[in-house]
């Protein structure tokens, strides 16, 4: 026998003798248990272990019934879809957005739906704050909000509805209201900036007229307000009834790709007044506080002219040029002098001084060749001709009244802003917008996403980006096509 066979061997006796101790004390165990009743001690057990049973169903019920309320409300939280005014509860803006002809003909025309105001609606905080603030979703933080300044004279519910769409706790709102505003109306407002932080009243200036009056004065003084506040890096000119049509993550990213270049329209000169009485360099203007540090060849060279909209975006580096570095009063007094469009000068004369040095400044090259460049804060359809032009029939002072027919471009179209909307003669639209921008804000859907490569290729983005390096050359002709020769409506 080798050593490994009686090794197995050893190991066998081994383990029988341990499998046979264990049998007998089983055996002993059964047979006394036989002897206090093994039934009753079964059905016993069964009745404990049944008992048992019942009770841990009943937890695991209970923690099913508590988990399928968690759900419920995850879901509910995230499907909170947007709420609309009563007037136009009913409209299927998706079944607009998505192109449906025969179902637009029910809402426009003779269809069209006013805004019907509301001749009472509740000011307490509670309600200014639950109509304004998200509280069904989280809104989440911004890298850089947007300042938002504003001249307002009516349509209360409309100017919280702008609020409302661009609501960011970085986000700041600053209102200039024209002195000839209503009582209520300035009540109102008074009642919504008590309420808001980030909501800032100017205190009532000078009147400001359709001619342009005061406009720049106004939007001036709110950037001086606006310029103390933290967390935005762009600030936006606007108007009583432009309504944003980017919503506050899509402003953040737009702007991140400006990259500190403003966006003014530039247009021609056009003769707001007999510039010719009026000096326009720098030392006559009294533009520099410190002149000692400014360049003599600087302080005598006449500004450049431009005429564009009031609306544009500021860089906050040229909001704070513009509010601490120059002094503009006697500017703006000058151009306050003329008859009529006398707001159109200002900022896009500022913008192609390049002499000026205003952060995020243009130049006047391209103009002197004749071409216009790209401007995205402003989309607006001027109509010279028939009313039948605009889609929505309705034109003023030469722009088409955006109605619900617009509902596809403002979606679609790389503008910030349309100009205009007035609540009497369309609400849907303004509803809509504020829905849409609702579904991509918190419900995730991108409908459009933004055309990445038309911002950055805008000729003033490239230039603001590249015009110090030493062999840059100025390329007035964009690569890609302005969004003015797109069709409209959609
Ligand atoms: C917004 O989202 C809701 C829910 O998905 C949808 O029914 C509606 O049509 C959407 N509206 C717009 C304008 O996209
Ligand atoms: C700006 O200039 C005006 C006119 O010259 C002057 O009255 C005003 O005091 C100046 N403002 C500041 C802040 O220096
Ligand atoms: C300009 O010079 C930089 C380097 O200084 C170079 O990277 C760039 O490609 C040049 N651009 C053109 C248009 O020549």
């Amino acid at each position: 026998m080798s050593r490994s066979t009686s090794k197995k061997l050893q190991k066998f006796t081994w383990v029988t003798m341990f499998f046979g101790t264990v049998l007998l004390v089983y055996y002993l165990m059964f047979s006394s248990k036989s002897l206090f009743g093994r039934n009753e001690q079964n059905s016993y057990a069964l009745y404990n272990l049944r008992n048992e049973n019942y009770q841990r169903e009943a937890i695991i019920n209970e923690l099913r019934r508590d988990f399928a309320k968690i759900e419920s409300k995850i879901e509910h939280f995230y499907s909170k879809t947007y709420r609309r005014r009563s007037e136009t509860a009913h409209v299927d803006c998706g079944r607009i957005l998505s192109g449906d002809k025969d179902y637009l003909q029910t809402v426009s025309g003779e269809n069209r739906i006013p805004m019907v105001e509301n001749p009472n609606p509740d000011m307490s905080c509670s309600a200014v704050m639950d109509r304004i603030i998200p509280h069904d979703h989280i809104l989440r933080p911004l890298k850089n909000g947007v300042a938002f300044a504003r001249i307002v004279y009516k349509d209360y519910e409309l100017v919280e509805k702008q609020v409302q769409m661009s609501y960011h706790p970085q986000n700041s709102f600053c209102f200039a209201i024209d002195k000839k505003a209503p009582t209520r109306f300035k009540n109102q407002m008074r009642a919504m900036a008590a309420c808001l932080p980030n909501v800032l009243l100017l205190p009532d200036q000078e009147p400001i007229d359709s001619n342009g009056h005061n406009v720049n004065l106004a939007h001036l003084n709110c950037l001086r307000a606006l310029i103390n506040k933290p967390g935005w890096n762009y600030a936006m000119l606007l108007q009583n009834h432009d309504l944003l049509t980017k919503s506050v993550y899509e402003l953040e990213q737009v702007y991140e790709w400006l990259g500190g270049a403003n966006d003014v329209e530039l247009l021609p000169e056009a003769q707001r007044l007999d510039e010719e009485n009026f000096k326009w360099d720098p030392r006559s203007l009294k533009m520099f506080p410190d002149e000692s540090k400014v360049d003599e060849t600087i302080l005598n060279e006449k500004i450049k002219f431009s005429k564009g909209g009031v609306q544009g975006s500021m860089s906050r580096a040229a909001v704070d040029w513009m509010t601490r570095k120059v002094n503009l009063s006697t500017y703006i007094d000058q151009w306050n002098q003329g008859r009529w469009g006398v707001d159109e000068m200002l900022i896009s004369s500022l913008q192609i001084s390049a002499f000026l040095g205003m952060p995020g400044h243009f130049t006047d090259q391209c103009l002197k060749e004749g071409k216009v460049t790209d401007f995205i804060t402003r989309m607006v359809q001027w109509n010279f001709e028939d009313e039948s032009y605009c889609a929505s029939k309705y034109k003023r002072h030469n722009v088409c009244i955006l109605g619900i027919e617009y509902l596809r471009s403002v979606a679609s179209f790389p503008t910030l802003m349309f100009n205009k909307m007035l609540p009497p003669f369309d609400n849907s639209i303004i509803e809509c917008t504020a829905e849409l921008l609702y579904n991509r804000t918190f419900m995730g859907q991108n409908d459009h996403p933004l055309e990445e490569e038309y911002y950055k290729n805008m000729v003033t983005v490239l230039y603001h980006k590249h015009h110090k390096e030493h062999n840059y050359t100025l390329n007035c002709d964009p690569k890609y096509t302005s969004w003015q020769t797109r069709q409209l409506p959609l």
